[in-house]
């Protein structure tokens, strides 16, 4: 695959941003990565080589379509048709980013943000021209997990969603559009809701941690990765489904508290994989990678069967 478009800047070359542009020169994009600090532009170009590379191993790239992108400190020449921020999460830090991604850009030039959960209409305060301006949400590791979110803030032109979901497919990826510019868009709002029954069940013993996850990864992820939850429920019959939603729906968590479980791990220390222990217990060195691997393997593996689907 390599796919037309103009250079592309990405600010910010953290876990998404280096995701982000490994996607992007994977698929023949000629990509730029800005990063702040001079140390920072060796590992940030190790980073998306060794995740471009991985792409490649995993099957998910052809070697002849990879354009190796550029890291740049502090300043990068445009013009740019598009520039995408993905710095922390941070309101007046990324309106400083977008000013400086709309003033790098053509004129046409679309300026994008990864926000998770700022508002679109607050992050546009101040461009000059809102009408090319749109979130682009990619879900980590953003080179290997085909959903990105495109959506719209109040003055979002239509063609500017238009545009940046045919990029999106350009390089491999499969966009939704959403109606408007909704806090944790779709996707993290189908995980959160997921997440509080599971803290729910969890605390009120009816399983363990390790329970949950087997029964998301055995039983509806494994289904989800081939049928959504709508087709599920209409391969299940709707009458089925219309029992079952009028003796569950009451049922089920209606928490608006940070779980307990969460607030007493992190009063511990636990931070997860990256810290060793997590809501799962201890990890040893080494067991985050082999993780991942695995977790990139089947991703890799979901992705050619879908594209094969297409064919
Ligand atoms: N991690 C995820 O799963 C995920 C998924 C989707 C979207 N996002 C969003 O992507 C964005 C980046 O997240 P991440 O996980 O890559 O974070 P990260 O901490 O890995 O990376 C952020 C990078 O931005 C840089 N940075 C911070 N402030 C900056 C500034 N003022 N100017 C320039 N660079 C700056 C940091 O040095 C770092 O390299 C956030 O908005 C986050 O909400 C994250």
């Amino acid at each position: 695959m390599s796919a037309h478009f103009g250079r592309v800047l990405v600010i910010g070359g953290g876990a998404m941003g280096t995701g982000i542009a490994a996607r992007l020169s994977a698929a023949g994009i000629e990509t730029v990565v800005l990063v702040r600090r001079p140390e920072a532009a060796a590992t940030t170009r190790d980073e998306i080589s060794r995740r471009v590379e991985h792409l490649v191993e995993l099957d998910a790239a052809s070697p002849e379509s990879v354009r190796a992108a550029t890291v740049l400190v502090g300043e990068a020449p445009g013009p740019f048709a598009l520039a995408v921020e993905s710095i922390a999460e941070d309101m007046p830090a990324k309106r400083l980013a977008l000013a400086l991604a709309e003033s790098l850009v053509s004129d046409d030039g679309i300026v994008a943000t990864n926000t998770s959960s700022l508002r679109l209409a607050d992050l546009a305060e101040g461009l000059t021209r809102p009408e090319l301006f749109a979130g682009w949400h990619w879900f980590n590791p953003a080179e290997l997990v085909p959903l990105v979110e495109v959506t719209g803030g109040p003055r979002t032109a239509p063609e500017t969603l238009e545009r940046l979901a045919a990029l999106s497919r350009a390089v491999g990826k499969e966009p939704i559009t959403l109606r408007r510019d909704h806090a944790g868009f779709v996707a993290n709002r189908l995980q959160y809701a997921l997440l509080r029954e599971a803290y729910a069940l969890v605390e009120e013993g009816v399983c363990g941690v390790a329970d949950v996850d087997r029964a998301v990864v055995a039983g509806l992820g494994a289904r989800w990765a081939a049928i959504g939850p709508f087709a599920s429920m209409d391969a299940a019959g709707l009458d089925v489904h219309e029992a079952v939603a009028a003796q569950l729906f009451p049922q089920l968590s209606r928490s608006t508290e940070v779980p307990a479980l969460l607030r007493e791990a992190r009063r511990s220390g636990a931070t997860g994989m990256k810290g060793g222990r997590g809501l799962l217990g201890d990890y040893p060195p080494g067991a985050a990678r082999e993780i991942a691997t695995r977790r990139d393997t089947v991703l890799a593996l979901l992705a050619e069967d879908r594209r094969e689907a297409e064919q």
